[in-house]
């Protein structure tokens, strides 16, 4: 591939987005196994939205903690950046997987992902979303509608294995276990996770990952940024909105949101241009967490961009005494 100029520039510009999820999971780190997951939710976002703010950006969160007064950090519409520069759409997740980050448990990660303004889908009040994540094989080959028998058959002949081969990561909730059964009857095995669908759908999409797709319901916003990374992956991913609560379901009803259609990952991430950083907290299916070991801190991150479809796994080590007393790292602030 010819590398232009522009392509060069982004370069530059997924470096420094990886500082943003660096950061929240090195101030998440003192949080790791202390029982506190807002304390640690918190400490995450501080970073993140301190790192954000240095950024040449005109940036706007779409994808955000919550509205303005249930949030009052990286809030939806919150304005982020110095104002110059790209004009982007932005989704964070400062920590997925918060009570693992609280339990000391495999896979809590922190993500961020940007795309050009009014590219990135908006779920409005919709937390929950049925998802379908996959490998760049089987992209456009899914029906969304069809059952889960027919979805893994289909998903076999595209990679080239028997669907006793097949492995797919669901979420463990007690909404899953017909799903569950269907996947067992179709002779596929299950992965199940108590938390963490972004890292199991960017798994799911990568080829040759340890699971082969990724079926189920789990939150919305968390849908849309495993959409970017897969858009980024040129994978596949189709999500429909399914309300699990009762506020919810109203709240979709009044907003006019239709919870039989499914979106493909185009309409989800409506740019072929997507920047995704992702750092591991606690170490999962996708990276290492963060450990200090000696004088420093080692985090390890992924990085995705598109359309040049480029992923990039960053190791990277910073002198501990640097950091100064973070959000997360202040001795008076732990218990
Ligand atoms: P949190 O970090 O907000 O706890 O999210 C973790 C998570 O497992 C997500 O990865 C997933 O999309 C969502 O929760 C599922 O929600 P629920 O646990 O309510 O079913």
């Amino acid at each position: 591939m010819r590398m232009t100029g522009a392509a060069i520039a982004e370069d530059g510009f997924i470096y420094a987005l990886r500082r943003v999820t660096e950061a929240a999971a090195r101030a998440a780190f003192d949080w790791i196994g202390r029982g506190r997951k807002d304390e640690g939710d918190a400490a995450a976002v501080d970073a993140m939205r301190t790192v954000l703010n240095h950024l040449d950006i005109d940036g706007r969160i779409v994808i955000g903690e919550g509205e303005k007064d249930e949030a009052p950090q990286l809030y939806k519409g919150e304005r982020l950046g110095h104002g110059g520069g790209l004009a982007v759409d932005i989704a964070v997740d400062p920590v997925d997987g918060t009570s693992h980050l609280a339990n000391g448990q495999t896979n809590a990660l922190a993500a961020v992902a940007m795309t050009p303004q009014g590219a990135m889908f908006d779920p409005g009040p919709a937390f929950y979303m049925e998802k379908f994540a996959g490998p760049p094989a089987v992209k456009g080959r899914i029906d969304p509608l069809a059952p889960t028998r027919d979805k893994l058959k289909v998903l076999a002949q595209a990679l080239g294995k028997p669907v006793s081969d097949l492995s797919v990561y669901v979420l463990e909730k007690p909404r899953h276990r017909r799903l569950v059964e269907e996947i067992h009857a179709a002779g596929a095995r299950v992965a199940l996770y108590p938390a963490g669908d972004v890292a199991g759908a960017i798994v799911a999409a990568m080829p040759g990952g340890e699971v082969d797709c990724l079926m189920g319901t789990g939150g919305t916003p968390e849908g849309v940024l495993a959409a970017c990374a897969i858009r980024a992956l040129g994978g596949e991913f189709l999500g429909r909105l399914d309300p699990q609560l009762e506020h919810e379901r109203a709240a979709v009803a009044h907003a006019g949101l239709d919870t039989r259609r499914w979106w493909g990952v185009e309409e989800l991430v409506r740019s072929d241009k997507v920047w995704f950083a992702a750092t591991g907290i606690t170490t999962g299916m996708l990276f290492e967490g963060v450990s200090r070991r000696g004088p420093s801190t080692r985090t390890q991150s992924l990085m995705l961009t598109a359309p040049d479809r480029q992923w990039q796994v960053l190791t990277t080590y910073v002198e501990t005494a640097l950091l100064g007393p973070g959000p997360g790292q202040a001795q008076e602030a732990r218990p």
